[in-house]
């Protein structure tokens, strides 16, 4: 079987986002394992509009061509890495419309998560989390979150140091988190497989 790969999704798209400086560092760390191979996917490159379809293509199939673009993207990973602020309690909706516009695309296949901002991203991590499960997706239960002091140690709006200055924090879940999806991606493109499926 050949490796699986890990779409790592930045969840913010706006223009002074912080969300590319966890997803980056994130990239690094993960791009060394030997076991995935990793690709970072910037929502800001498939331009998505809001949701105009006339279902989920779990009953027809898209039309849009950004949509289609995006769900070919989505296709090609056997797990993913959700990189998500907090907007509001909840995930961001740039991330929420991006979920939507892809169903079968992310059907049994593991998601793990990193959150940040005051508390972690705690609450968008956890809706996140039941958003993965209506698509059938498994989602680990190692997260990374970035929170308090140490968010406000590498946010940009506040002391803007690298995101390896907190490490000594965040390490451990973040090689948990990998080792679980890890895991997952290798059972599930198995299973996938044994199904025909994608
Ligand atoms: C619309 C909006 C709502 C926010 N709501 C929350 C929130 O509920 N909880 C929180 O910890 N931070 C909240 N914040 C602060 C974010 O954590 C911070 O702005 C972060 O940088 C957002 O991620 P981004 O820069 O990748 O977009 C909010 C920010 C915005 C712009």
């Amino acid at each position: 079987m050949t490796k699986p790969r890990i779409g790592i999704i930045i969840g913010s798209t706006r223009d002074t986002r912080f969300g590319e400086k966890p997803a980056k560092w994130l990239l690094d760390i993960a791009a060394r394992r030997e076991d995935i191979e990793v690709e970072l996917i910037d929502l800001r490159d498939y331009d998505l509009p809001f949701f105009n379809e006339v279902s989920s293509n779990a009953w027809q199939a898209s039309v849009n061509e950004k949509v289609l673009a995006w769900q070919k993207k989505v296709g090609e990973m056997d797990g993913y890495i959700f990189v998500t602020s907090e907007y509001n309690r909840s995930i961001p909706a740039s991330l929420k419309n991006a979920l939507d516009q892809a169903y079968v695309e992310w059907n049994y296949k593991p998601a793990a998560i990193l959150g940040y901002g005051a508390v972690g991203g705690a609450r968008a991590v956890e809706h996140l989390r039941s958003i993965t499960v209506e698509l059938y997706m498994v989602p680990v239960r190692s997260t990374v979150h970035i929170s308090g002091t140490e968010f406000f140690t590498v946010w940009h709006g506040g002391g803007d140091q690298p995101i390896t200055s907190i490490e000594g924090t965040i390490g451990q879940s973040t090689q948990e988190m990998l080792d679980q999806l890890t895991w997952w991606a290798r059972i599930t493109k198995a299973g996938r497989a044994e199904k025909g499926k994608v």
